[in-house]
Order: structure tokens, then sequence, then C-alpha cells
């Protein structure tokens, strides 16, 4: 399915009367399926003045309306005959014997609704169908249900399909109960369709066509079946976003979020001279800025550091005690979260990477140190503001120093620095080895790999240690939390295979273990789902 999205209903129209041109321009005896409701009215009244200046030719055009109310009179002003009277054919060229509209008057519903199927076949089949989509998701008054009609029916509505229409009548109880209308067949039937969907209460139609599963209960899903389906949504029936915040040293990326993705982003510089006034103007101004274009939800923010009671102290950015959430969320009014960046990088893994569909997970970051981020129940774990620093669980009494002021921290043996260092030693004890002649220019994570593919049993034995200590923590982890899904993220997890099976080796406990998938999106994407 083709999708554009747009700022608003007049850009929505536009794009669709464009659409509509060009289709015209290619075939002018085109045969346009039509839908009344509001959607469509702006499209229609361009598509109207493309006619009254000569742009646009409708004399060899065939029309066909998606359905009609029943029992109603055609000359009633709620009908759809009068409806699309007023709002199209009145204002074009088509010839009133070519269009065609299902008889609410009809006797004999059931033969009407046979002699409609017949015309559009006659007709060659719809070029080209125009769609609204129902609150509840319905398409034509094809209503979610167990089981759905393949062609042209009479049906009754559902209370809030009633509910939604009676803004066009004088009370609800006018609102026919019973419509006709295409089936599902013979909408799908049409060569193309374009769907429009406008407005708040659209919201979760959409997110159910664009996300779930093809079910009766929503009709609208059933266009996946369609090989050229165009949705064109104005921001606010389209976008559910958030914006996730990822600060990091250097720089905060901003990030518009919809749906777990990032549809839009900016990064902002942080550099020495940053204060906290500074950073969080930034902060603002790119937040109020996305704000302009998208219906903002809420922001949510990852930041190194510990946070406690909502309040950020982080020793490479200048936050003490800093409650930049609560400043942010007075200046922008939405709510504003706020967690530990590596938690943040867990649930975004957790929600769109590849902890989707585990409800617990460990993301363990190997890099210069070890970071993690715990998620219990879909949530972050951070106990009274800290949990997840498991680089600096103890692994070893009397250890490696570390910079935290502990001593045998599992970073200072399993961290990508650690296997650098393991690296060195090795090859300054081994200097005539494979390994020395891989890292005789620089070492990095990736030496040891790059001799072991050489068959080099030094590195053998050095990935063999490393990952030994890297096993026994994730053992320890395993048996505390008893999770399922452990993701590996960071420089380190780029080895792949080379890296999980060997370690999957080692682990004593049953796992699923992984690469996870998001990169550097993780932390926006994290922070956004907050
Ligand atoms: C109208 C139709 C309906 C509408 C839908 C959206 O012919 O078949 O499916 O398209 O109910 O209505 P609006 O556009 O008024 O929100």
């Amino acid at each position: 399915m083709n999708l554009i999205i747009c700022q608003n209903y007049d850009e929505m129209s536009d794009k669709a009367a464009e659409i509509l041109k060009e289709q015209l321009m290619n075939k002018p005896d085109t045969v346009l399926g039509l839908a009344t409701g509001s959607s469509p009215i702006g499209t229609y009244e361009r598509l109207g003045n493309m006619c009254k200046n000569g742009e646009l030719d409708f004399s060899k055009v065939t029309t066909f309306n998606l359905d009609e109310y029943f029992p109603i009179c055609s000359s009633n002003d709620q009908s759809y005959h009068y409806f699309m009277n007023e709002n199209f054919f009145k204002h074009i060229n088509v010839k009133p014997e070519n269009t065609h509209i299902l008889n609410g008057e009809t006797d004999n519903p059931t033969l009407e609704c046979a002699r409609f199927e017949d015309e559009i076949e006659k007709s060659g089949g719809m070029d080209i169908l125009i769609l609204g989509i129902g609150r509840n998701g319905h398409i034509g008054f094809n209503e979610p249900d167990s089981t759905l009609y393949a062609s042209t029916h009479m049906t009754s509505l559902t209370a809030d399909t009633i509910e939604a229409n009676s803004r066009f009548f004088e009370r609800a109880d006018l609102v026919p109960t019973h419509a006709l209308t295409m089936g599902m067949s013979t909408i799908l039937k049409a060569k193309k369709i374009l769907l429009l969907a406008n407005g708040r209460s659209k919201l979760e139609a959409i997110k159910k066509l664009l996300s779930d599963d093809i079910t009766t209960n929503t009709p609208a899903t059933m266009l996946k079946l369609h090989p050229d389906v165009t949705i064109i949504c104005d921001y606010d029936a389209y976008a559910d976003v958030r914006i996730g915040i990822d600060i990091g040293g250097m720089s905060a990326k901003v990030g518009v979020v919809n749906n777990h993705k990032i549809i839009a982003r900016k990064d902002i510089p942080i550099t020495p001279e940053s204060t906290t006034a500074s950073i969080t103007e930034d902060l603002y101004n790119a937040c109020d800025e996305f704000r302009k274009t998208y219906h903002t939800l809420s922001v949510g923010i990852g930041t190194p550091g510990l946070i406690k009671n909502d309040k950020i102290t982080a020793s490479n950015l200048p936050f003490k005690d800093f409650a930049l959430g609560d400043i942010l969320s007075k200046k922008l009014h939405v709510q504003v979260k706020i967690a530990n960046d590596a938690n943040c990088a867990a649930l975004g893994e957790q929600v769109a990477g590849a902890g989707k569909g585990s409800k617990d997970m460990i993301l363990i970051t190997l890099g210069t140190g070890i970071g993690g981020g715990i998620i219990l129940d879909g949530r972050i774990f951070s106990g009274n503001g800290s949990a997840g620093e498991i680089g600096h669980m103890c692994i070893e009494t009397n250890g490696l120093p570390c910079p935290c002021g502990g001593e045998g921290c599992w970073e200072q043996y399993a961290s990508v620095t650690a296997l650098m260092r393991q690296t060195r030693e090795a090859i300054e004890k081994n200097p005539d080895s494979i390994l020395a002649d891989c890292g005789k220019e620089k070492v990095s994570g990736r030496t040891v790999f790059a001799a072991i593919e050489k068959g080099c049993p030094v590195a053998e034995q050095v990935l063999d240690t490393y990952l030994d200590y890297l096993a026994a923590g994730i053992t320890g982890l395993l048996r505390i939390f008893d999770i399922t899904t452990i993701l590996i993220s960071g420089g380190l997890s780029n080895a792949g295979d080379a890296l999980l099976i060997p370690l999957k080796e080692k682990i004593k406990l049953p796992c699923e273990l992984k690469v996870a998938t998001l990169k550097n999106d993780a932390g926006i994407i994290g922070a956004a789902a907050l």
C-alpha cells in the first residue's frame, strides 16, 4: 500500500484531486467508483473547479457509488443521491445516465444489488475507486463482523456508524438502520483504490489498517489483498507521534516517532560550552518546531547518568539534579518522561527491534564499557533510579580496578575495551602469531575475529577466555531474572554468529541470544515509547 501523509484536509484533497486528474487525462472514459461522506468533499470540490476551468472533462466518465442508505428516497437531502448531486455531479459535465447509485427506494433490494453488480461488470469494471474509512474500520457499509459479503448486498449499520453519521441528521433516530453497499470483492475488483482519511477520529482505524493482520473485524484490512491501494491521510488520522530524544555526550538526537518508526529527526550538538539552559532551549525549539507539523502526544528523553525523582545527574553533561523533563513539560504543555539512555535503548529494542514479542529481556551493550537495560513485563526496571548498571557487577574479587571505584567489574573483563586489552597482551606474548600480524597496524574489537578467520590458535584462545567472562555475566543475569531473551548490541555485535554461537555454548542456562537490530535508533524509539 502506498501511503501519502498530508499536513491537513486541504493538502489531502489536493493530492487526491491530482491523482484523479492524471487518471482522467490518461483515460477520459474512466469508470470512477465514488464514496460519499466528509472525506472526499474537498476532492470533489477541486475536481469540480478543474472541470469549470476546462482542465478536466467528465463527458465520457462513468461513475458508480459505493452505497446508499435503505430505505431512503433519492430526493431526501440525506440520501447519497442528493449528496452526490450537490457535492459533485452538478459541478461537472458527467452525463446523468452515466452515473449509478444504488436505489434506496427499491422494493426488491436483492434484485437491485444484482442489477448494480451487472452494471459495474458491463462497464468493464471500476478503474479507480475513492474510499473513505469508518472510524470502526468499515469500508463502504461493510461493517466489522465475523463474515463479510463479497458482492453488493443489503446490510444493517452498526451502532457506531449510526452514531458517526448522525452528525448529518437532525436526530440520531432519523439515521436509516440499513444500507445497500458494494461488497468487499466488488471493492477489491477496482483496478486502483484511493482511500482518504482525515481527522483524529480515524486514527485508530488507520493504525489498524496499517499494522494489523487482515481481519473481517476491521474490513479495511482487506485492502491489503489489493495490489494498488494509495492511502492519503492527514497527520491527525495518521499521527500518533511521540518525540523521542536520545541525549549523548556530543549531541542530542531528537526524533519524531510514529508507530515505533522514526519519521523525522534532528541532531542538536552538545559542546563543552553547552549549559543546562542552552540544552533546554535547543531541545524546546526542536520539539516545538516538530510540534507544528506533527500532532505530538508526548516527549520521552533518554539521558546518560543517574535519574532520581525525575532529576538527572550526569558526569559528561552539565546536569546536576536537573529537572529537564519538568521544565520541558511546562514549556511544551505535553507529558515529558525521562529515563536512562541505556534503558531507553533496551525499551526501543523491546517495542520495535530484536526483542519485539519478549516482555522480559536484557539488552547488553558491549562498548568502551558494558551498558545495559532490563525490561521486565514490558517496562524498564530502574529500581531506585540506577538499576541496569550491569557492567559494574563484580565478577572477580580483588580484580581489576574500575573507574566507578569498584574492583573486578564485569566491564573490565567483557567490554570491547577489555577484549582489546586481552588481544594486546596476547600479541605481546606471541609476537609471531597471526593475531600479531592482524593487529600490527591497530588493535580493535575485530582483530581477534579477523585472526580466527585466518586460523590463528592464539586468537581462538583470546576469544575463548573473553567469552568465558562474557558468559559468566550473562549466566548470572539469567539466574537472577530468569528471562528468555538477551540482546547484544554495540560494535562487537557486528561479529554476529562468530560471537553468538560460541557464546551460546558457554551460557549454562536456556535463553534466546540475539543481536540487537535498531542500532543508533534504539534510544530515540525507546525514549518515545516511555
Ligand atoms: C460513504 C461510505 C462510508 C464513508 C465512511 C467515512 O459512501 O461508504 O464508508 O466513507 O463512513 O465517512 P466520512 O468521510 O464522513 O468520515
